[in-house]
């Protein structure tokens, strides 16, 4: 393995995989629950590697999944490049702050690539906070002529061996 490049050595603590569950709502569909597994690595260079998938609770059917990095562009300074198979790119641009035994993401789009086929989503925001072994986040959107409207909320603990 690598060493961690110096660039990211703020993001340490988000190295590993992580579990848990998570609430998904919008005005457009039912509430849902979902299991959500987070793998984040890294490669020696100044990035992160990234990819999430989830399973519905009630069956464990698929729902979501993307994959990509993170990257720290200047100190307090944090972006997120995702592809998504519903056809969806984003990019997503904000702050990152170290706190105590944490840390903690602010970011919202700057760019997103639709497909043909894809839905139509105009603008996200996504916050991240870190304590410890737990990590949570949460997920607004706008989409389908909805404005900027809660999505997602979830908690996941870092998985040990
Ligand atoms: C943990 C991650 C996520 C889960 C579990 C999840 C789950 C779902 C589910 C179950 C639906 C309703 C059924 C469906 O259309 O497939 C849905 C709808 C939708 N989601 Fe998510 N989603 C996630 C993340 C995202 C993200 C990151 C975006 C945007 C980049 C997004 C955009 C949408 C859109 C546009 C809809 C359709 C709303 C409509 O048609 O009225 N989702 N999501």
């Amino acid at each position: 393995m690598p060493e961690l490049h110096p660039d990211v050595a703020v993001l340490a603590p988000l190295l590993g995989t992580w579990a848990g569950t998570g609430h998904g709502e919008y005005p457009t569909i039912p509430s849902f629950d979902y299991l959500e597994e987070i793998a984040i690595g890294h490669v020696g260079k100044p990035f992160l590697t990234y990819s999430q998938r989830t399973r519905a609770t009630d069956d464990g059917r698929p729902l979501h999944a993307e994959t990509g990095y993170l990257r720290l562009p200047a100190p307090g300074r944090i972006e997120l490049v995702l592809a998504q198979p519903t056809g969806v790119t984003e990019i997503d641009e904000g702050t990152l702050s170290v706190e105590h035994d944490g840390l903690a993401i602010q970011v919202a789009s700057t760019s997103i690539g639709l497909t043909g086929s894809a839905k139509s989503i105009t603008a996200l925001s996504r916050s991240f906070g870190l304590t410890g072994d737990e990590l949570t986040y949460r997920v607004a959107m706008a989409a389908v002529d909805v404005p900027l409207t809660h999505h997602l909320a979830a908690t996941l603990h870092r998985q040990r061996g």
